[in-house]
């Protein structure tokens, strides 16, 4: 069975009206810069997580201008915990690009934000569609859950083809009435339902507003959605951290490079091996170096095993390019990964 466009549509925007979430601090708003901060934020990050780093963020930066203007520290510093800090970085580029090449404005359409740094297609047609209404498909890893299982869509989603037959669909799907003020909530109302109720393990189907058309409900399986044999190569990797202290508490941080793990943030000095952090050391602290528990720390395709191992060194004893002392009121406002982060305030 093939579903009418116009019985989906209605029933996810009476829903979200209705059940859906409606008072987050980014909605009830048009504002593209608000809205796109947000959807950034949340990309790869739950809301609970993202509320107070919105707050944070806007205060400092309440509008696309100010945030153009700010040494991209600041950012990744008011960032420093969410994680995946590409996104930072891409964000403080797409302020300077609106100012630059928009003239401060953002642009209305999907098509256009698509072109700007950090948006990709489905982020571009949520801000399109929120701020400005535009008729723009979302498909994000939830809203592939949602309709594939609404449409019975079996197909691999490994497959580029596969993946651009169901961007078609979920634009066959939306809203053809009222649309300005459908679209909002239609785009809402299926990201509150990936959230909260088409669950990747026991969705709560009763509670579906779009139960009667979904197949993988008729089917009874609709766990087996969305199909995706590809699976994520996992790999792991040591790294000993050097966790050097002056006599008045400082420590020694290093701006990792621009591109590869962390990079642009500042960190510990990080080295390959044991003996490369001791290679690396002046003499008169090898001796007196001491190895912490090593801990893991889980990133999206790699386990990364951190070993730290502190010493003690005279400011002027320690001396490798790129790197300074930062005193503890100093270095709690750097952007920092957030295990070395956990590491100094555990030894502050
Ligand atoms: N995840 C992505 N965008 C969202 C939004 N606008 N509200 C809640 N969660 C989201």
């Amino acid at each position: 069975m093939s579903i009418s466009p116009a019985g989906f549509a209605s029933r996810v925007v009476r829903w979200q009206q209705e059940h859906g979430r409606n008072s987050l601090p980014w909605q009830n708003t048009r504002d593209p810069y608000r809205v796109w901060l947000s959807e950034i934020m949340l990309q790869q990050t739950q809301v609970a997580t993202v509320l107070d780093y919105y707050a944070r963020f806007l205060a400092r930066f309440p509008d696309v201008k100010t945030l153009a203007a700010a040494h991209l520290d600041e950012v990744l510093g008011l960032w420093s915990g969410l994680g995946y800090y590409s996104r930072a970085r891409n964000l403080h580029r797409c302020a300077q690009d609106v100012v630059a090449v928009h003239g401060g404005e953002f642009p209305r359409r999907a098509q256009v934000l698509q072109t700007l740094p950090g948006i990709g297609r489905s982020t571009a047609a949520a801000i399109a569609s929120f701020c400005f209404g535009e008729r723009a498909a979302i498909l994000d890893g939830n809203v592939k859950r949602v309709l594939t299982r609404v449409l019975g869509f079996d197909a691999d989603l490994a497959s580029a083809s596969n993946e651009r037959s169901l961007w078609a669909q979920a634009e066959a799907l939306l809203p053809e009435h009222k649309v300005q003020e459908a679209m909002p909530r239609y785009t809402q109302g299926l990201m509150d339902l990936g959230a909260g109720i088409c669950l990747t393990r026991n969705p709560s189907c009763l509670l579906c507003p779009v139960r009667e058309l979904c197949a993988a409900r008729r089917e009874g399986t609709p766990e087996k959605y969305p199909v995706r044999t590809r699976k994520l190569k996992r790999s792991a990797h040591s790294l000993w951290l050097l966790q050097a202290r002056s006599g008045d508490g400082a420590v020694w941080l290093e701006k990792r490079p621009a591109t590869g793990i962390w990079a642009g943030l500042y960190c510990l000095p990080a080295f390959e091996s044991r003996d490369a952090l001791e290679a690396a050391v002046p003499a008169e602290g090898r001796a007196r170096l001491q190895d912490h528990a090593p801990f893991l720390h889980v990133l999206t395709h790699k386990d990364l095993h951190l070993h730290p191992v502190a010493g003690e060194f005279t400011k002027s004893a320690l001396r490798r390019a790129g790197g300074a002392w930062f005193a503890n009121d100093e270095w709690a406002k750097l952007g920092l990964p957030a295990p070395v982060r956990k590491l100094l305030e555990a030894a502050a």
